[in-house]
């Protein structure tokens, strides 16, 4: 199996990983051989990648960092949860107290206690790409996400599991705000204007005042959505805090928000691809971020998530074939091309083991 542009498909190829509509259920399955109106159609709802399985790929296992039935609970409870937030409020001003119910927060912290659970028990390199599932409000998939990477952030800090289950609460929870700002300025794919981009601002204030009053929310929880723009230089938003100012958790989650928003689709954009999102979090090392919070998150994710064509620095051509847990970044590479660029038998080897070669490409025309 192996991944691709979904403008690189052509009529015929094989369907690897099934993809799944916005309420997790199975759209398309794998081994559905895809035609013109098919590739059509998965276009129009934002695809930009897919598995496909073809002969150079075969044996290729994609190994899912959070197995799928689990990663679409979520999405269906977070999609109830905050889609019943959005109704209840619908008829309210935001200013007059967001009405959260117990029952909803409740059923956000058991499905997190899966998901964390699943986290510490297996050793696992996040590779969220893995799932293709149609995108209902972006906001929604975005909570999920930062969700996921900041409680494996904070696993890898070794937090306790309560301030780990408050972290991840708390990420679901940061962009709550943004459910009252019009989808039309939040998707708005040119520069903001002043107004807007204070109104988009606003979001972590609106978050904030609005979570701290729910009964069953603790405190941090509402400080995430607070704080998630604050950054140690003290050129973050809304309050400018520095350093020691900015509290922990807002830390974890601002690395594991920029991480999401650089490296997911939107509707005008597709994402970078997760080496790309790294080196964005290394420029912010030490200004936004802090540099031991991108260490250590470098070491949660698949660098080279597996399906991917790279080209080495001896010129061969592969794709990636395994994770190395312990040097995520050096991977397992199926050599596909020769250094002439010429096909060649696939065989595998093991970058871990072979300190002269490096990943120099990642191939654009076959990933993004
Ligand atoms: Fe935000």
């Amino acid at each position: 199996m192996r991944l691709v542009t979904l403008h690189r498909c052509q009529s015929g190829i094989i369907l690897g990983k099934s993809i799944y509509n916005e309420n997790g259920k199975v759209l398309l399955s794998k081994g559905t051989k895809l035609t013109d109106s098919l590739i059509e159609r998965l276009k129009k709802f934002n695809i930009f990648t897919v598995y496909i399985d073809d002969e150079a790929s075969e044996g290729i296992e994609i190994v899912d960092s959070i197995p799928e039935p689990l990663l679409m609970e979520a999405g269906d409870v977070i999609t109830q949860g905050l889609d019943s937030i959005a109704e209840l409020n619908s008829t309210t001003s935001n200013l007059q107290g967001m009405i959260i119910t117990g029952k909803t927060v409740q059923s956000f912290q058991d499905i997190f206690k899966n998901i964390i659970g699943f986290l510490t028990d297996n050793r696992t390199v996040l590779n969220l790409l893995a799932t293709t599932k149609i995108c209902k409000n972006h906001v929604y998939t975005h909570s999920l996400n930062v969700s996921i990477y900041a409680s494996q952030l904070a696993i890898a800090n070794g937090l306790p599991q309560k301030k780990i289950e408050e972290i991840g609460l708390g990420a679901l929870l940061h962009d709550l705000g943004k459910l009252f700002i019009p989808v039309e300025v939040l998707n708005k794919p040119g520069k903001l204007t002043k107004e807007e981009f204070e109104q988009v601002k606003s979001h972590c204030e609106l978050g904030f005042e609005n979570l701290r009053r729910v009964h069953e929310i603790p405190l941090t929880v509402a400080h995430c959505a607070l704080q998630h723009h604050e950054r140690i230089d003290g050129a973050g938003y809304p309050r400018g805090l520095k350093g020691t100012e900015i509290h922990e958790y807002a830390k974890i989650l601002s690395v594991a928000d920029v991480f999401d928003a650089v490296t997911s689709h939107r509707v005008y954009r597709p994402g970078m691809l997760p080496h790309k999102g790294i080196e964005i979090l290394y420029s912010g090392s030490g200004t936004q971020f802090e540099t031991n919070q991108i260490q250590l998150f470098k070491n949660c994710i698949a660098i080279y998530p597996q399906g991917l064509t790279v080209k080495l620095n001896d010129g061969r051509t592969g794709i990636v074939s395994k994770y190395n847990f312990h040097s995520v970044g050096r991977p397992e590479i199926r050599v596909i091309r020769d250094e002439e660029g010429q096909k060649v038998k696939p065989y595998e080897i093991d970058l871990s083991s072979k300190n002269h070669l490096t990943v120099e490409i990642v191939q654009a025309d076959a990933l993004l």
